[in-house]
C-alpha cells in the first residue's frame, strides 16, 4: 500500500527480501505511527528476535517473514553435505516457530516451503527452491488478501459503521490486510463507510496501526477506548464488524485472535450485530480439533503495566483531542508506567472465539460459516491425508 513519505505517495510492503545480501526488510512497526523505518534482519536469528520483538507483527506479516527466514537460514549454510544441511535447516525451522506461538502462519508457510525444497538434490538446489517458496508465500499471500477483500466488500453499504479489532491490516500482512482488504476494496468501489477502530490494549495495535494505515488510505475512521464497544453497540452506532485471526481450527471453525476479540463478539452476538473473520488460507490449522489446546501467548507485564508512545511538548497539551498535522519532528519515544509501581500484571495475549459468535469466515474462496470449513477443505487448501 502507499505510505505518504515527505508529500509524496510511496508503494511499500511489510516484509522483503533482498537477495544479494541475504537480508530481510521489515517494517518497523514498534516506532509507527510515529516514525517510519525499515530494519534489515542479517541472519535468522535476528531474524526470529524481529518477530519476537514485534518489529514485525501480524499473522501473515510473521508467515512471509518466517518464510523468507527460513529461506535465509537455508542459504547461510556452507558446504555440500545434505544430512548436516537437513539439521541446520531443522535448528532454523525450530527457532523460527518458537518465535511467536499463537499464529499459524509462520508453520505453515515454513512446511510449504520445506515441502517445495524436497524436489531438490543438492544443498545448492534446495537452498534455490527454499527461496522462490519464500517468494511464493509472499506473493499468494497478497493475492489472498486481494480476493477475500473481492468477497468481503459485498458485505459493506454505503453509510455503515464497521469495527475493526487490533491491526489486520496491510501491516499484518505482506500487503492490503485481511480485515481491511474488504474496507480498501469497498473505498474503491466508491462506497462510503466510517470505521471504528479498537485501541486494543495493552499494545495498542489498533490505535497506533490500523488508525495509522487508514489515514494514510484517506478512510474516514475513530479510535475508541476498548471498553467503548458495548455502549456503541447498544445505541445502534455499529452495524458490522470485522476482525482477523491468527489460527482458525478447520475441523471446529474456533478462532484465535488478539485478546479482546472473544469479548467483542459476544457483545456482537448480544446486540444482533454481524461478526466476520477474515483470513487467508495460511491462517488455517487443519491439525487441532480443540481451540483448548491453541497455544496462547503470554506476554511481558510491562505491556500491560504502562504504554509506548512519544512525548509531546506541554504546549501541545491543549490540542490533543482534535486530529491535526503529525508534528515535524516527532517527540522522543518513551514507555510510561501507569499501574500502581508494585503491581505486577497477568498479559495473554490471544483468546479464542467459538464458532456460535460468528456469523461468516471471509477466505479468498467466498464467506462459509465457520463450521462449514471443514466440509469445504478441498476448495480451502487442506493438504491430503497421509
Ligand atoms: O500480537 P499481534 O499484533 O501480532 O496480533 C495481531 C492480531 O491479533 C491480528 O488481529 C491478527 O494477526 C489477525 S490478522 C493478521
Amino acid at each position: 500500500m502507499n505510505v505518504m513519505i515527505r508529500g509524496r505517495a510511496r508503494p511499500y510492503r511489510t516484509v522483503s527480501f533482498h537477495t544479494a545480501n541475504n537480508e530481510i526488510a521489515l517494517i518497523d512497526q514498534r516506532l509507527l505511527p510515529h516514525q517510519f523505518t525499515i530494519l534489515q534482519t542479517r541472519d535468522f536469528r535476528q531474524t526470529a528476535r524481529a518477530i519476537t520483538d514485534m518489529v514485525v507483527r501480524g499473522a501473515g506479516a510473521i508467515g512471509a517473514t518466517a518464510a523468507y527466514g527460513f529461506a535465509q537460514g537455508a542459504r547461510s549454510f556452507r558446504g555440500s553435505n545434505l544430512p548436516k544441511f537437513s539439521r541446520h535447516t531443522k535448528t532454523v525451522y525450530e527457532l523460527l516457530k518458537a518465535a511467536r506461538p499463537t499464529a499459524v502462519d509462520p508453520v505453515n508457510a515454513m512446511n510449504q516451503v520445506r515441502l517445495a525444497m524436497r524436489a531438490g538434490e543438492t544443498v545448492e538446489e534446495q537452498q534455490a527452491l527454499a527461496l522462490a517458496a519464500a517468494e511464493e508465500f509472499a506473493r499468494e499471500d497478497v493475492r489472498h488478501c486481494q480476493d477475500l477483500g473481492r468477497h468481503g466488500a459485498k458485505l459493506i453499504r454505503n453509510g455503515m459503521t464497521v469495527l475493526t479489532h487490533c491491526n489486520a491490516g496491510w501491516l499484518a500482512f505482506v500487503d492490503f490486510g485481511s480485515a481491511t482488504a474488504p474496507l480498501y476494496t469497498a473505498q474503491a468501489q466508491g462506497k462510503t463507510f466510517h470505521v471504528l477502530c479498537d485501541e486494543t490494549r495493552p499494545r495498542s495495535q489498533g490505535a497506533t496501526l490500523t488508525a495509522w494505515e487508514l489515514a494514510q488510505q484517506g478512510v474516514s475512521h475513530q479510535v475508541i477506548a476498548d471498553n467503548a464497544a458495548g455502549h456503541l453497540m447498544q445505541r445502534g452506532k455499529i452495524d458490522l464488524v470485522i476482525v482477523g485471526s491468527d489460527r482458525t481450527l478447520g475441523r471446529t471453525g474456533e478462532v484465535a485472535n488478539k485478546i479482546g476479540t472473544y469479548t467483542k463478539a459476544v457483545l456482537a452476538h448480544r446486540h444482533g450485530i454481524p461478526f466476520y473473520v477474515a483470513i487467508p488460507l495460511s491462517t488455517i490449522d487443519w491439525t487441532l480439533r480443540s481451540g483448548l489446546d491453541i497455544p496462547i501467548e503470554e506476554r511481558d507485564a510491562s505491556e500491560v503495566l504502562g504504554a509506548w508512545g512519544t512525548l509531546e511538548t506541554p504546549r501541545a497539551q491543549p490540542r490533543l483531542s482534535t486530529p491535526r498535522k503529525p508534528p515535524k519532528r516527532p517527540g522522543r519515544r518513551a514507555y510510561v508506567r501507569v499501574a500502581n509501581p508494585t503491581s505486577g500484571a497477568l498479559n495473554p495475549g490471544f483468546d479464542v472465539t467459538p464458532p456460535e459468535l460468528i456469523t461468516g469466515i471471509i477466505t479468498p474462496r467466498g464467506i462459509f460459516p465457520p463450521r462449514q470449513l471443514w466440509k469445504r477443505r478441498n476448495d480451502l487448501g487442506c493438504p491430503p491425508p497421509r
